[in-house]
């Protein structure tokens, strides 16, 4: 049986009846989910309401998510503009995708990180040595009109509820990004300018029911390289996130996105908000698709701590400035580590 399960492409194309995850899946001991060990979130990773952000209160939910960035780097976001037919649109089109025949999904797979649309499984394929139990869907949605005909064209929906999806959670970022420049004391439109032209990817992210959810993951821990991703998740649980030396596990409130800060902002805040390890798990009984929204600098842009949170004295700037290639390039040419990949980027201390 794992012989067959390991000559497909992706893990949603095994034998739904295999009974053990392929060799080739199983993590170390010393490396797997522990998965009773973990705390449920509960109200631990703050919920805030976007409501007011445009009113009267607009200082307090800068506080709040002030607040969150640097406590947490994780919370879960409501009221925040995107409609609810969105949403569920999308989450409905990404289902069809992946229970489209094998033939139809595999027609944009590709290994190759740097294509702009690919279907693949596990985090980087040419690099993992253990694989993870995760298909996906990757592409670039900003601006849309540069890449919208490289998209899936099945389902029939595909590009239309796409498009939507990502203006609309665009927006919402934009938005996020001008109440977290002001929550850092900066000009709201300072990472916004920082970012050049911008740049903005999408993950289709599908984990189907795995026999032995308990010896690999469907993302081993990792922190995002992103400025800030705004994640949706269906009403499968699975994400967790590091904290106080725990795992909490995020669960999922419809409507409600969770957001992360990434490590291009923890560099840009000089480490005041931070970029924090985040996993997902699999189960024995459902499939789990999550859709998160990456928001990036464009290529050209130049990364480093705002000039107005460093000074002489107290606060001497952890990270150089440097191209956002260079990071790039350093990303992907790993597996999913442990290690930050912000240690290569380092202010010199002598
Ligand atoms: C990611 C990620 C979590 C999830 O794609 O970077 O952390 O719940 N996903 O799928
Ligand atoms: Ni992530």
């Amino acid at each position: 049986m794992a012989a067959s399960a390991t000559s497909k492409l992706l893990v949603s194309d095994f034998d739904s009846s295999i009974s053990h995850v392929p060799p080739n899946y199983v993590r170390p001991i010393s490396d797997r989910p522990n998965l009773l060990d973990v705390e449920s979130s509960g109200d631990s990773i703050p919920l805030i309401d976007l409501r007011e952000l445009h009113g009267p209160n607009r200082a307090e939910i800068v506080h709040q998510l002030a607040n969150a960035s640097s406590t947490y780097g994780f919370f879960q976001i409501k009221n925040h503009g995107v409609p609810d037919k969105t949403i569920d649109q999308m989450l409905a089109v990404a289902r069809d995708f992946f229970h489209q025949p094998e033939s139809e999904r595999v027609k944009h797979y590709s290994a190759d990180s740097t294509k702009t649309t690919r279907v693949s499984t596990s985090f980087n394929v040419s690099a993992d040595k253990v694989l993870n139990w995760r298909d996906f869907l990757r592409l670039h949605c900003f601006p849309i009109k540069d890449f919208i005909q490289e998209w899936p064209s099945s389902p029939d929906s595909f590009k239309e509820v796409t498009a939507e999806y990502a203006t609309s959670v665009r927006a919402l970022i934009l938005t996020l990004l001008e109440a977290i420049s002001e929550s850092l004391g900066l000009e709201s439109d300072h990472i916004s300018n920082i970012l050049r032209q911008h740049a903005q990817h999408m993950a289709f992210n599908y984990y189907p029911p795995c026999p032995e959810p308990e010896l690999t993951y469907g993302l081993p821990e990792h922190k995002d390289p992103t400025v800030i991703t705004v994640l949706l998740q269906d009403q499968v649980s699975g994400l967790q996130v590091f904290k106080d030396d725990k795992w909490f596990s995020v669960n999922p409130i419809p409507n409600t996105f969770t957001v992360n800060i990434g490590d291009q902002m923890q560099v840009i805040s000089n480490d005041k908000y931070k970029s924090v390890i985040h996993r997902a798990v699999v189960n024995t009984e459902r499939e789990r698709l999550s859709i998160p929204t990456f928001y990036f600098p464009s290529t050209d842009a130049v990364i480093g701590p705002a000039n107005e949170l460093i000074n002489e004295q107290e606060s001497l700037a952890v990270y150089r400035t440097f191209p956002f290639v260079e990071y790039w390039d350093t990303f992907w040419n790993r597996s999913l580590a442990t290690a930050s990949c912000l240690d290569a980027f380092k202010a010199s201390t002598t």
